[in-house]
C-alpha cells in the first residue's frame, strides 16, 4: 500500500459523553466489532466510577492498562481505526479537551433519558472552537427516554448545531421494537441481547404492509407519520455540512445491547474524514505532504517507582514517522531520535517502524516534551489549537519539607509539564499557584509528589476562580498594569503574565477600565 492510501484508510476519532451515557460500553462494543478486543468487560475496568480519591489512585496504579488503552486501533472494513480515549470524569476535562486536538471527528453519546447534560454543553463547545465533525448516538432506548423531536429540538438548542436523524426508534423502553434506518431503509429489531454481534435486519419500504405485520399497526402508522414529518422538517442529509462541522447526523441504539451499534459503526466508516489538515503558527499543513510533522497531545506517567520515564503521545500530521530518524523538537530547537517507538495495538504495545497521519505513536520520554511540542524533519513550526483553558480552582503550594524543596520544584514541573494542572508564579514573593479545573487533581498531585518525587506538600485554597492570560499592543500600559496589579499578577511556565481574577465581576470590571489590555481565558492568542 503507497503512502496516500494508508492516509485514506485512517479514521482517528474519540467518543465522549457526559459521564454515565455509555462512552464506555459503546467503545467496548465497537472493538469487539471490530475484534480489537474478545470479551466484553475489558474497557471497563479503567472507568474511574466514583469521584473519591482512593478510587483514582487505584486506577493510577494500574497506569499500565490505561496507557493500553488510552489509543485503540481496530482493522474494520479495510480501514485503520484510532478511537482515542477520553476521561469521562469533569475533574479531568482538560485532558479531554486536549485528546479532541488530535482527533479528525467525534462521536457524541447521549443518554436518551437525561438528554444533553452540563459536560456534553461544554465538551461541544471544544469540537466547535475547531470545527470537528460531530455524530451524535443517542443511546439506552430500552429506556422510557423523552420523545425523540424533543430530543433533536433540545440539541439543536443546547449545542448550537444543526442535527440530521439517520435513522428513528419504533418507540422506547419496553415499548421498543427498533431502528429504521433512514439511509439505506433498513428495519432492524431490537432484542435484549448483550453478547450477539449479528443484527436482526429487514429491508423495508416504509408503506410496505410488511411492516405493519412485523411491528403491528399502530406502531407501523407512527413510523410512517415520524417518517413524512422528518423527511418534510429536515433537508437531505449533506455530508459536506457534516464535515466541515456544521451539521450532525444522529443515530439511536443501545449499545449495552450490541443495539445500533454495527449501524453507527458502518455509517461511521462511511462519512467520516480521512487525516484533515492542521494549522501551525505558520502555515497549514496537509497530511499528504512530504515530510514529516507531528504534535505532542498527551503525557503520561509512569507510575512504576522503577521507571520513571513518561509517555508521549504523538499524532502524526503529515508525512510518514519513521523509527530511529532525527526530528526537530521545534521549542528545545534540538534533534531528538526514538529508538522504540511504539503503536497501541489492542491491548499490547509493539515497536512501531513506520507512523503515517492520522496515526498516534507512543514515545518514551525523559522530560523533553511538554504537551503542544512540535516534531518536524527541520522545519520552524508550531501546531496551533492546543491552549490551556483558564483553570477554576487554585491553591497555593507549600513545601512541608524544607530540605526536599528540590524534589517538590522537579515534581511540579514535571507534573504540570504532562497537564496535570498548570502552574503559575506569584510576582509577590515568587509564590506557586497550581489551577485545575477539578479538586481531585490536587489529591492526585500530592500523592504523587510524595510517592515519585519523596516531596511532601500542603495546600492553600485562594480566592480566584478564573485566569487570563493579558497582551496589549502597548507595551508601557502593559507593565503599569502588572505594577498596579501586583498580587493578582502571575506569570505562566513560558513567563506569559496572567492576571488572576477573584470574580467574573472582578474580571469584567478590570477589562472595562483597561482599554488597552486584552484579557484571554485560553493561553493561545494571536
Ligand atoms: P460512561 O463511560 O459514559 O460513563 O458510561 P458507561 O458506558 O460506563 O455506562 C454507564 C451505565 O449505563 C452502565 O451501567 C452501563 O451498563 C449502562 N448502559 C450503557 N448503555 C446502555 C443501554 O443501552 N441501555 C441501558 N439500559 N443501560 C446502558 P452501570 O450500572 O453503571 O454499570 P454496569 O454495572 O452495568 O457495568
Amino acid at each position: 500500500m503507497n503512502k496516500e492510501q494508508e492516509i485514506a484508510r485512517r479514521r482517528t476519532f474519540a467518543i465522549i459523553s457526559h459521564p454515565d451515557a455509555g462512552k464506555t460500553t459503546l467503545t467496548e462494543k465497537l472493538l469487539l466489532f471490530g475484534g480489537a478486543i474478545q470479551t466484553a468487560g475489558a474497557v471497563k475496568s479503567n472507568k474511574i466510577k466514583k469521584s473519591a480519591t482512593s478510587d483514582f489512585m487505584e486506577i493510577e496504579k494500574q497506569r499500565g492498562i490505561s496507557v493500553a488503552t488510552s489509543v485503540m486501533t481496530f482493522e474494520y472494513n479495510n480501514l485503520k481505526i484510532n478511537i482515542l480515549d477520553t476521561p469521562g470524569h469533569k475533574d479531568f476535562a482538560e485532558d479531554t479537551y486536549r485528546t479532541l486536538t488530535a482527533v479528525d471527528s467525534v462521536i457524541l453519546v447521549i443518554d436518551c433519558v437525561k438528554g444533553v447534560e452540563e459536560q456534553t454543553e461544554r465538551l461541544m463547545e471544544v469540537c466547535r472552537m475547531r470545527d470537528t465533525p460531530v455524530i451524535i448516538f443517542i443511546n439506552k432506548l430500552d429506556r422510557e427516554g423523552r420523545n425523540p423531536f424533543d430530543l433533536l429540538d433540545e440539541l439543536e438548542e443546547k449545542l448550537s448545531i444543526r442535527v440530521r436523524p439517520l435513522a428513528w426508534p419504533v418507540n422506547m423502553g419496553s415499548d421498543f421494537k427498533g431502528v429504521y434506518s433512514l439511509y439505506d431503509k433498513k428495519l432492524n429489531f431490537f432484542k435484549v441481547n448483550k453478547t450477539r454481534v449479528e443484527d436482526d435486519v429487514l429491508p423495508i419500504e416504509i408503506n410496505d404492509p410488511v411492516l405493519d405485520a412485523k411491528v403491528g399497526q399502530r406502531d407501523a402508522g407512527q413510523l410512517r407519520e415520524d417518517v413524512e414529518l422528518i423527511e418534510g422538517v429536515y433537508d437531505d442529509f449533506d455530508r459536506q455540512a457534516y464535515l466541515e462541522g456544521k451539521l450532525a447526523p444522529v443515530f439511536f441504539g443501545s449499545a449495552v445491547n450490541n443495539f445500533g451499534v454495527k449501524e453507527l459503526l458502518d455509517a461511521f466508516c462511511q462519512i467520516s474524514p480521512e487525516p484533515i489538515s492542521r494549522t501551525t503558527d505558520t502555515r497549514v499543513v496537509q497530511p499528504d505532504e512530504a515530510k514529516f510533522s507531528g504534535f505532542i497531545f498527551k503525557i503520561h506517567a509512569n507510575l512504576d517507582p522503577r521507571h520513571r520515564d513518561r509517555i508521549a503521545f504523538l499524532r502524526v500530521c503529515s508525512g510518514v514517522f519513521e523509527r530511529g530518524k532525527f526530528y526537530r523538537h521545534t521549542r528545545l530547537d534540538k534533534n531528538v531520535r526514538f529508538s522504540s517507538p511504539f503503536s497501541f495495538m489492542a491491548d499490547s504495545k509493539s515497536v512501531l517502524e513506520e507512523g503515517f497521519p492520522g496515526d498516534v505513536v507512543g514515545l518514551y520520554d525523559t522530560g523533553t516534551f511538554k504537551i503542544g511540542d512540535t516534531l518536524t524533519e527541520g522545519e520552524d513550526m508550531k501546531f496551533q489549537g492546543i491552549p490551556s483553558f483558564s483553570p477554576e480552582i487554585f491553591k497555593e503550594l507549600i513545601n512541608l519539607d524544607p530540605m526536599k524543596a528540590k524534589q517538590l520544584d522537579k515534581g511540579i514541573e514535571q507534573l504540570t509539564d504532562e497537564g496535570v494542572a498548570q502552574l503559575f508564579t506569584l510576582v509577590s514573593g515568587n509564590r506557586k499557584i497550581v489551577g485545575t479545573v477539578g479538586e481531585l487533581q490536587f489529591d492526585v498531585i500530592q500523592y504523587r509528589l510524595e510517592h515519585e518525587y519523596g516531596a511532601k506538600c500542603r495546600w492553600v485554597p485562594l480566592n480566584y476562580s478564573k485566569a487570563c492570560w493579558i497582551t496589549s499592543d502597548n507595551a508601557q500600559k502593559l507593565g503599569e498594569f502588572i505594577r498596579l496589579k501586583g498580587n493578582q499578577i502571575a506569570y505562566d511556565k513560558d513567563q506569559h503574565p496572567v492576571f488572576l481574577a477573584e470574580s467574573d465581576w472582578i474580571l469584567r470590571m478590570n477589562r472595562d477600565n483597561n482599554p488597552d489590555i486584552r484579557f484571554h481565558l485560553t493561553s493561545e492568542f494571536n
